[in-house]
């Protein structure tokens, strides 16, 4: 398949790296970014001059909806990046481009990709643990990915785009209908607020940036910005330059380098959503800023056992018989999950258009899902 990458941050470049290593599944027609050296075009709607077959969408979330209607409109497939839209609205708006262009919609939701959750899925199904009575599931996003993120960065601000919930969750979301096999979410209760990262918590003499802050506050300061990208790498795969020198500039110039509370943000930093779907499972969804560890962390009861999840492991605890522990391989980044949907977008794409409408609606239950949850916190 010819592709437009439409977008060069973090995701474009993952996306680009597997279509240069896989010459016999993608060329690259053209890649727009206004800031990456490595683009072809600055802007996605130059980009959709260039003749291809598919484009991949990975754009700041509020150009996702504009961007996926022109490309539909141009007869492209599309692979997008989550959340599909910003607003059900936006969604229902994509939903009725796909049905008119009959192009294949497929959401970047790698977690159904990756090998783990492929596994633990099928050990689900395989009714070991008997009927599935409930599950909890957190979503750690940890406090120096949170600070980086929802605080200082793209996502800080809902107006600029979505809620943490949306942006973060949707892939919770699909994991849980996933788990659900299609029964309907009846009902659902949702609470959740900004409560740290706001100007009055800020320590007594904190500065705007960081860089100028008191050495003794820094000290004390677990968002201090040089310790979260100087002094550590994991976050440093945000930046097109991972270098020291670069890392230093980034906290010296960048809105990077702001203090966490002088951030103008109003991202909720956790929420907590409740739902019981049909038949009398019930489900928790914590979604945490202030965790220690990043990953995603989910127990499963069922009427004959149960089973703990932590990203890494797979452990089955049945009522009868011997407990069992699964360790899945997991490659690559999202556990291979960001390779494995590449490989299928050109499969799926191949595949009879009978099945595209049916791929989109899968994902957006999740979608749905959100922007209920989202709008029972604003009510309460
Ligand atoms: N599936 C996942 O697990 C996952 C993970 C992270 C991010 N995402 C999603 O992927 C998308 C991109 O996230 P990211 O982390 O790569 O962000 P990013 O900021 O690193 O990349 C976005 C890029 O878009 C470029 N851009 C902005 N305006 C543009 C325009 N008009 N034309 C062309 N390019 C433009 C920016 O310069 C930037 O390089 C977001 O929607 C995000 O929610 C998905």
């Amino acid at each position: 398949m010819r592709i437009l990458i439409l977008g060069h941050g973090v995701r474009g470049r993952t996306y680009e790296q597997y279509a240069r290593a896989h010459p016999g599944e993608y060329e690259i027609a053209a890649i727009a970014d206004p800031v990456s050296p490595s683009a072809t075009v600055r802007d996605w709607t130059d980009a959709l001059e260039t003749p291809a077959d598919a484009a991949i969408i990975a754009l700041p979330d509020r150009l996702h909806c504009a961007a996926a209607k022109a490309a539909l409109a141009k007869g492209l497939h599309i692979l997008l990046e989550k959340p599909i839209g910003c607003s059900w609205a936006e969604c229902e708006e994509i939903r009725a481009a796909q049905a008119a262009a009959r192009r294949l919609v497929l959401t970047g939701y790698v977690l159904r990709f990756a090998a783990y959750y492929r596994r633990l899925t099928e050990v689900l199904r395989s009714g070991v643990i008997g009927e599935l009575t409930s599950i909890h599931h957190l979503s750690a996003i940890s406090y120096g990915k949170a600070a980086h993120a929802f605080c200082r960065g793209n996502w800080a601000r809902e107006a600029d785009g979505t809620s943490t919930l949306v942006q973060k969750c949707t892939h919770d979301f699909d994991l849980i209908a996933w788990w659900a096999r299609g029964k309907a979410c009846t009902r659902m209760a949702s609470f959740g607020s900004l409560m740290h990262w706001r100007p009055q918590n800020a320590p007594a003499g904190a500065a705007a940036r960081c860089t100028d802050c008191p050495a003794a506050v820094r000290a004390a300061c677990p968002f201090d910005a040089h310790r979260l990208y100087c002094e550590r790498t994991d976050l440093r795969y945000h930046f097109p330059d991972e270098s020291d020198a670069a890392m230093e500039k980034v906290v010296a110039e960048s809105p990077y380098g702001r203090c966490v509370y002088a951030c103008g943000n109003d991202a909720v930093d956790h929420q907590t959503v409740l739902m019981e779907f049909d038949g009398g499972l019930t489900v928790t969804l914590e979604m945490e800023s202030f965790s220690a560890r990043r990953g995603r962390t989910t127990h499963f009861y069922g009427t004959r056992g149960e089973i703990a999840a932590d990203g890494e492991t797979i452990e089955i605890r049945p009522f009868l018989g011997a407990p069992q522990t699964i360790v899945p391989a997991q490659r690559g980044n999202h556990g291979g999950g960001d390779r494995e949907i590449m490989s299928a977008f050109a499969r799926l794409a191949a595949a009879s258009p009978a099945r595209y409408a049916g791929i989109l609606e899968a994902s957006l239950v999740s979608h749905r899902l959100a922007f209920r949850a989202e709008a029972l916190r604003r009510d309460v």
